[in-house]
């Protein structure tokens, strides 16, 4: 009885994903272009910038001052500039303020169906998820938004968040991303650096390998996408191709991009190469022969043996490969 309700809730969530925010649920995030919310040169230049998703920004890059009179010009540049397909977000502010409720009303309440989703930062417990996504539902209602259609991305950035990431990506069928926030996770761990996201030469080895860990496996349980924050030396595009490398290789979908620059790394770091992805659709054929022409579960590709798990992993490639935008060259499909 009990596996049946824990089989029927599972199903449920399920569900009611499949309802939720299906626009951009699936679409790429390789590069994330945070743009501050009050500054209207840099809304305007968003568009133009090649990123699969971009965050108009009404928390840390705006001040205490201008953060009420951002929520207008966010609005504005949803609703008057012209965006391609991309995955459009805003980031409120958190609940520790004063401004998360009346960002969620004037913003998602006035921007339209062309918003995709909200970013929730410093989340520290499920609740607060639960509590947006609440507040979501009644805005929709009384905007005319189809209920669901906002999706939700959690930063994880203080210490509190990271003990309870587990739950925090299980809180909402909205949570469309997990996102590590290094500069504040540097500073809620007291941690004796000025510069957050970045290598750290005096650690042997990675100082946030625990944590990105962590929120990875936290993110893929769930069916979330998993993202790594921003890399703050927006010069140093090596740095930023080196540390990116990092997440990329661990599993993670994208990155943080704070310049146009920096977009065009993430989109190169963090899609498969064209042969890693001819050589996944071989795999997959070879597989597929193997098993239903041979009816054979373990076969020699090259010098490799290949089973069921060499399947799964091939086909994580082509997705990824295919969600950037990669076709088969007509050579490996001969
Ligand atoms: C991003 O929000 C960070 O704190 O690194
Ligand atoms: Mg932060």
């Amino acid at each position: 009885m009990p596996r049946c309700g824990v089989e029927w809730n599972g199903l449920r969530r399920r569900l009611s994903i499949l309802a939720m925010s299906a626009r951009s649920r699936d679409l790429p995030r390789r590069s994330c272009l945070s743009t501050p919310g009050a500054t209207e040169k840099f809304l305007a230049k968003a568009p133009s910038v090649s990123a699969d998703m971009t965050f108009l920004d009404l928390e840390d890059s705006v001040a205490p001052l201008e953060k009420v009179g951002a929520r207008k010009k966010v609005v504005d540049a949803i609703k008057n500039l012209t965006w391609d397909d991309r995955v459009l977000c805003v980031r409120i502010n958190a609940w520790d303020t004063e401004w998360t409720y009346g960002d969620v009303i004037e913003v998602v309440g006035n921007a339209g169906e062309r918003l995709d989703e909200v970013m929730l930062p410093k989340v520290q417990s499920a609740a607060e998820v639960v509590a947006l996504d609440l507040l979501l539902t009644q805005v929709e209602k009384n905007s005319g938004l189809p209920v669901g259609h906002i999706g939700i991305e959690a930063q994880i950035e203080t210490a509190r968040g990271l003990i309870n990431v587990e739950e925090i990506c299980a809180a909402s069928p909205r949570l469309e991303t997990v996102i590590f926030g290094p500069a504040d996770f540097a500073a809620s761990m007291e941690m004796p650096v000025l510069t957050g996201g970045v290598q750290v030469p005096e650690y042997p080895g990675d100082h946030f390998h625990y944590v990105f860990s962590k929120i990875l496996m936290a993110g893929r349980a769930n069916g979330l996408q998993v993202i790594d924050g921003p890399y703050l030396y927006v010069r140093d595009l090596d740095g930023l191709r080196d540390f990116a490398r990092r997440t990329r290789v661990l599993g993670y979908d994208g990155k943080w991009a704070l310049t146009p620059d920096q977009a065009a790394v993430l989109n190169e770091v963090y899609s498969p190469t064209q042969e890693q992805f001819d050589r996944a659709w071989d795999l997959l054929e070879a597989y597929r022969k193997a098993t239903e022409e041979e009816r054979k579960g373990a076969v020699m590709f090259g010098d490799e043996m290949i089973d069921e798990a060499s399947r799964k992993m091939a086909l994580k490639f082509v997705t990824r490969g295919e969600r950037a935008g990669l076709s088969r060259s007509p050579s490996s499909e001969a």
